[in-house]
């Protein structure tokens, strides 16, 4: 398979890597950078556990191939905070017990980091069309809902 160079900022850190052009963003975030926190669920677009924040916007990385991300800026869920400065989204997902297995939990941050930036009110039914696109199979949602609540009340409070 044919090799190219890519460049991109992932996590505010520039990287420049030789990939084969064929290999997804998710292979990339894990295998290549070792980023374990995104999870690969399905592979194909349906269960959201490989969100990241795709310039700007969440998107599934398991349909990005190498190549697009040339250029990019990227977050991961290691950038949006870790066990030191942990972020109130994530914090929030811990203190309402939103999170049981965890193999969700990493695209569900993102995924919520992304609604609650340009939506800081959301509705429990906004928050369910925001999160309509990541899957749980542990939690029955109501719990990921409180979190993504308290995460937008304290975020407020913040600012
Ligand atoms: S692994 Fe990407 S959407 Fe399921
Ligand atoms: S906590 Fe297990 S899949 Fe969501």
């Amino acid at each position: 398979m044919q090799e190219l160079e890519i460049s991109f900022v992932l996590n505010k850190k520039q990287y420049k890597l030789k990939v084969p052009s064929n290999i997804t963003l998710l292979d990339v975030i894990r295998e290549k950078l070792k980023l374990t926190g995104t999870k690969e669920g399905c592979g194909k677009g349906e269960c959201g556990a490989c969100t990241v924040l795709f310039n700007g916007r969440s998107a599934n990385s398991c349909l990005i191939l190498a190549p697009q991300a040339d250029g990019a800026e990227i977050v991961t869920i290691e950038g949006l905070g870790d066990i030191d400065h942990i972020h109130p989204i994530q914090k929030a997902f811990v203190d309402e017990g939103a999170v049981q297995c965890g193999f969700c939990t990493p695209g569900m941050v993102m995924s919520s980091f992304y609604l609650l930036s340009k939506n800081p009110n959301p509705t429990d039914d906004e928050i369910r069309e925001g999160l309509s696109g990541n899957l749980c199979r542990c939690t029955g949602y109501a719990k990921i809902i409180k979190a993504v609540e308290k995460a937008s009340k304290e975020l407020n409070a913040k600012n």
